[in-house]
């Protein structure tokens, strides 16, 4: 029996569309929206109205890509977390979509689909992929969790943020020295040339498995401000090392938490997830701790760490097998939780 799920992805800025047939990824397409970078930040009134002109031309691609036009059993949505509006786009369209076919409409989390989007794979790929349980390091611009994995759709919740998300913090940090946003990436690359041990910056002292970053955005803050006043070319002439030594101090909360929930949940599958997973030093890390630690790592490529629909596809395909489907009145919840 053949088995294809159609994934539709607006939560942000991303308008993303891909199928999914038996559990394997045929198609995973995206429009990103240039327009928020301008502003420093995502303004939910532009990303709705972008979403509304990008995904009809989405979805076709997906389906053309894939070879599809009608055939297939069910559209899988992200329901939430995120913005109202972004959301209103996706799930609007995949009611419409559900009763047009009449075929079964499945809501799904965009964290849990983060996580999953470790089990993304081709048809003839030759994937090592997580074993329940694992534990999943979930770090995107909105989120940062940890999160014990014991089956496609059972999830434990162990730790998160109490404030800022790693990934705002990355963000708001490469605002501080002029970069543009998102910042993330751009901090990755200027580190690549610096030294991580440039600067220190003292870490929270959070119990635990929660994480804190405003306390370390604060202190980055007022480090430039002061070091300006004595030199005002300091981040210019500076920058490699300031960025690699904020992105040392942010991955070094992250992998000591990782490092005490797998010792204490004695759990050595490891996985990581969401936007901040993109970050190559992060993952240089977790894979050094993981020849140390007789883990077993897994990471998910790049088009599918920062938000992508072929996710919102493997979530939906695992809940169709549940037949685990949503009525027409579901409605998008923009502060949706694990
Ligand atoms: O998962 P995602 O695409 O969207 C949310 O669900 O939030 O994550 C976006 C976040 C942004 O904060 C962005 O700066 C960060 O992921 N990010 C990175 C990198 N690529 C994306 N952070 C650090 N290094 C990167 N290479
Ligand atoms: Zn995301």
């Amino acid at each position: 029996m053949i088995t294809t799920i159609l994934g539709i992805e607006t939560s942000c800025d991303d308008t993303a569309a891909a199928i999914v047939e038996n559990g394997y990824i045929l198609s995973n397409k995206i429009a990103g929206q240039e327009v928020h970078k301008w502003y420093g930040g995502v303004i939910p009134e532009l990303a709705s109205r972008a979403h509304q002109q990008n995904i009809i031309p989405v979805v076709e691609q997906a389906l053309d890509e894939a070879g599809k036009t009608k055939d297939i059993n069910a559209v899988a949505f992200t329901r939430g977390p995120g913005l109202m509006g972004a959301l209103l786009v996706g799930t609007s369209f995949a009611k419409g979509l559900s009763l047009a076919l009449n075929i079964p409409l499945i809501e799904v989390n965009h964290l849990h689909a983060h996580i999953l989007s470790n089990f993304i794979i081709k048809k003839d790929e030759n994937k090592n992929l997580p074993e329940f349980p694992f534990l999943c390091l979930l770090v995107s611009g909105g989120h940062t969790q940890l999160v014990i994995v014991s089956d496609y759709l059972e999830t434990e919740l162990i730790g998160q943020s109490l404030d800022d998300a790693a990934g705002e913090a990355f963000d708001k940090c490469a605002k501080v020295v002029g970069l543009p946003y998102p910042g993330g990436p751009f901090i990755d690359n200027y580190a690549k040339n610096g030294d991580p041990g440039a600067y220190n910056f003292s870490k929270p002292g959070i119990k635990n498995y929660d994480f804190s970053f405003s306390g370390l955005k604060t202190a980055f803050l007022y480090f430039i401000r002061d070091r300006i006043k004595e030199d005002r070319e300091f981040i210019s002439n500076n920058l490699n090392n300031i960025c690699a030594s904020i992105q040392n101090s942010i991955i070094t909360v992250l992998l000591d938490k990782l490092i005490k929930a797998s010792e204490e949940k004695g759990i050595k599958e490891i996985a990581i997830a969401g936007g901040v997973s993109a970050n190559s030093e992060l993952r240089r890390r977790i894979i050094s701790e993981g020849v140390k630690r007789h883990w077993n790592v897994h990471i998910p490529e790049f088009e599918y760490s920062t938000d992508n629909a072929a996710m919102i596809a493997v979530t939906g395909y695992y809940k169709y097998l549940g037949r685990i489907y949503s009525n027409q009145d579901v409605t998008p919840s923009a502060r949706l939780k694990i």
